[in-house]
Order: structure tokens, then C-alpha cells, then sequence
């Protein structure tokens, strides 16, 4: 699928991050990785963090598909390095509610290069393409989440 026409200064950086992803290679000692596919296209991505205490010390994504898809996750890793998991948590819901609609989410400084993907939210069908990466950091917050519940063996 073509990218919807969006801003030109926009367009530009998410192809730069399309052809020139960060973070983008295997994790060692990851401590959750996390597979997603979009069913309708096939894309995929295969991220992996090294979460230590209640940080992300760490994170790579592996994965094919399209610019959105691609450049989103690579514009998601750069915010989620250091970050804390109420933080990513905070970021992944920030991005989608700007992804459904929410103008006051633009605004939000946290969010980086994302903000360039905003205009994909008038494309309901390429929606789920920018949120594939975020559906993959949600599953794996939970998943950490659950390890945390359950406690060390
Ligand atoms: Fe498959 Fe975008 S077309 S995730």
C-alpha cells in the first residue's frame, strides 16, 4: 500500500525512518519479546525489550511491512530507551488516542517524531499499520506486568 498523502515534512521523515530504522536488530539477554502481525496485510514486527526493575534498559524490533508500520516502531524504540514502564505505558496510550482522533495528543511533546504520523488518523484503514508497534508494546507491558504479579520463583 502507498502512503496516504500526508505533509510533505512529514512524508519525508517517516520515509527517513522507514529506509533508515533505529533500533532495528536482534536484543541480547531481551527479557520480552513480543510477536504481532496485521492479519489483513501480513506485516509483521517481533519486538524485544531488556526491562530491568521497572526501566526499559533496552529495545530492538525486527520486522517487515509498511512505511507506517515500520517507521512508527522505529520513532516508538527512540522514546521507549530509558524510559519507565508507567512512562511507555503513558506513551502508548498518548499515541493512540492521536490515532483515534484526539488533537490535543499532537501537542504532546513526549511523543517525538510520532507526531508526524497524526495525519494517518484520517486513514481508518492505515490506522492499525501505525499502531502495530504500540499493540506489541501494550502485550509486552502486560506480560511484564503478569511476571510482576506472579513474582521471582
Ligand atoms: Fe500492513 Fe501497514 S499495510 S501494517
Amino acid at each position: 500500500m502507498e502512503t496516504p498523502q500526508l505533509s510533505s515534512l512529514y512524508q519525508q521523515l517517516i520515509l527517513e525512518h522507514y529506509r533508515n530504522p533505529r533500533n532495528k536488530g536482534e536484543l541480547e539477554e531481551k527479557t520480552v519479546e513480543i510477536h504481532m502481525a496485521n492479519p489483513v496485510c501480513g506485516d509483521e514486527i517481533r519486538l524485544q525489550l531488556r526491562i530491568e526493575g521497572d526501566r526499559i534498559e533496552d529495545v530492538k524490533f525486527l520486522g517487515s511491512g509498511c512505511s507506517i508500520s515500520q517507521a512508527s516502531v522505529s520513532m516508538m524504540t527512540i522514546r521507549l530507551k530509558g524510559s519507565s514502564l508507567d512512562q511507555a505505558d503513558e506513551l502508548a496510550k498518548r499515541f493512540t488516542d492521536m490515532m483515534h482522533g484526539d488533537e490535543s495528543a499532537v501537542r504532546e511533546k513526549s511523543l517525538g517524531d510520532l507526531r508526524a504520523l497524526q495525519g494517518v488518523s484520517k486513514f481508518p484503514v492505515r490506522i492499525k499499520c501505525a499502531l502495530l508497534g504500540f499493540d506489541a508494546l501494550q502485550e509486552a507491558l502486560k506480560k511484564e506486568a503478569g511476571v510482576a504479579e506472579e513474582g521471582p520463583n
